[in-house]
C-alpha cells in the first residue's frame, strides 16, 4: 500500500503577538504571577521533554509505552472498524506506534496527528512512515481545532479514535479538564472512542523527584520559558536568578512548577511592552500536573458524555489507559 504524509500548516494570526499578550497578561498581574505551561514547548522544550521521558525519576512516559505496547491490541479491538485516527499532542510518536500497528493490521489506517510544533510533526511523520498501510496528515494547529477538521474529513460508517495520551490531560486544572473532555465529545458521535492516558496518584515524595530530577533536565524545561522570552521577545531575564521549584497542591491533587526569583529584582520585555518587579522569593507558576484515580476518571467520563468500557493500569508506575467510549 502507497503510504503518504502530508502537512496542513497553522492558519493562526501571529503566534508571535499572542505569546506577547500571553506573557503581559500573566505576568503584569496582582497575586501569583504565571506563565502557561503551552508556552515550554518551543523546540528546545520539546527536546528537553524528551529527555525528561527517559529519566529514572520520570516514570510516566515509560508506564505509557509499557501499557501501550502490552494492550494495544485488546484496546483496538474494542474499537470498531474502519476507523481514523487522531491525536492530540502527538509529540514525537514514538507510543503511538504499537496502536497504530494494531489498527493497520486490520485494514488501511488514515492517522492526524494534531500539534503546534512543526518540528514534532515532522519527528512523528519520521518515527511511524514506515508502518504499512498507514497515511499520515499532520495538522500544525490546536487541539480543538485541528480535531473539527479531521472529523470534517470522516468517510461515511467510519469510527474516530482519538488518542489523548501521556497524561496530558493533567496539565489541565480539574474543571478545565472537564470542560475540554466535553468539548472533545461534541465533535465526535456516539461510539467514537477516545483513549486517555492519566497519571495515577502515588506517594508524594515519589511525585516531587519526578519533577526535580538529579541531572537538572526538568530544571532547564522550566527556566527555558525565561530564555525563550528572551529570545522571541527581547526579554532580559538572568536565568541564574531563577531556581526551579515544585510544590505538590493537596487540594488540587498536582504538582506544581514555580520560578523562584533569588533576589528583588526587575525584568523588562520589550515587544510585550513589559516591566515586572518580582521580589525575593516571589514565583512565576509555571505548569500543574494533576494526578487522579482510577475510579475519578470513570465519573469524570459518565459526566462528559462518554462511558468507560476499560481500564488499563501500570503496576510499576500507576498510570491508566482509559478507552471512553462517545454515548
Ligand atoms: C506533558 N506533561 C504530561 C508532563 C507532566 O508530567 O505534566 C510535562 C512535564 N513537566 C515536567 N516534567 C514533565
Amino acid at each position: 500500500m502507497k503510504k503518504h504524509f502530508m502537512l496542513t500548516h497553522a492558519i493562526t494570526a501571529d503566534p508571535a503577538f499572542e505569546f506577547a499578550a500571553d506573557v503581559r497578561a500573566g505576568l503584569d498581574r496582582p497575586g501569583q504571577k504565571e506563565l502557561l505551561s503551552k508556552y515550554l514547548y518551543d523546540d528546545v522544550g520539546s527536546a528537553l521533554f524528551e529527555v525528561i521521558s527517559v529519566l529514572p525519576e520520570y516514570g510516566l512516559t515509560r508506564a505509557d509505552e509499557r501499557l501501550l505496547q502490552r494492550h494495544a491490541g485488546d484496546i483496538v479491538e474494542r474499537v470498531p472498524a474502519p476507523v481514523m485516527v487522531a491525536e492530540l499532542g502527538s509529540g514525537s510518536g514514538k507510543k503511538t506506534r504499537w496502536i497504530l500497528e494494531a489498527c493497520c493490521r486490520r485494514q488501511h489506517t488514515s492517522y492526524y496527528p494534531i500539534e503546534i510544533s512543526r518540528t514534532a510533526l515532522a519527528m512523528c511523520a519520521r518515527e511511524l512512515g514506515d508502518i504499512d498501510s498507514i497515511s499520515i496528515v499532520g495538522f500544525e494547529r490546536e487541539y480543538l481545532d485541528g480535531l473539527l477538521e479531521v472529523a470534517a474529513r470522516r468517510k461515511h460508517g467510519e469510527h474516530l479514535l482519538v488518542l489523548f495520551l501521556g497524561s496530558t490531560i493533567g496539565n489541565f486544572d480539574r474543571p478545565a479538564g472537564v470542560k475540554f473532555l466535553r468539548q472533545v465529545r461534541r465533535i465526535l458521535q456516539a461510539g467514537d472512542s477516545l483513549l486517555l492516558g492519566t497519571d495515577l496518584e502515588k506517594p508524594i515524595p515519589q511525585l516531587l523527584n519526578a519533577y526535580r530530577d538529579s541531572l537538572g533536565v526538568t530544571s532547564a524545561f522550566n527556566l527555558n520559558l525565561l530564555a525563550r522570552i528572551n529570545r522571541e521577545l527581547d526579554g532580559d531575564f538572568d536565568l541564574s536568578q531563577f531556581e526551579h521549584t515544585v510544590r505538590f497542591n493537596p487540594e488540587a491533587r498536582s504538582v506544581e512548577m514555580h520560578l523562584r526569583s533569588k533576589h528583588n529584582q526587575t525584568v523588562t520585555i520589550p515587544k510585550a511592552e513589559l516591566s515586572v518587579t518580582l521580589l525575593e522569593d516571589e514565583t512565576i507558576w509555571t505548569e500543574s500536573s494533576h494526578k487522579y484515580s482510577a475510579s475519578e476518571i470513570t465519573e469524570i467520563a459518565r459526566q462528559t458524555g462518554f462511558r468507560c468500557d476499560g481500564q488499563w493500569m501500570d503496576r510499576e508506575w500507576p498510570f491508566a489507559e482509559n478507552l471512553l467510549i462517545a454515548e
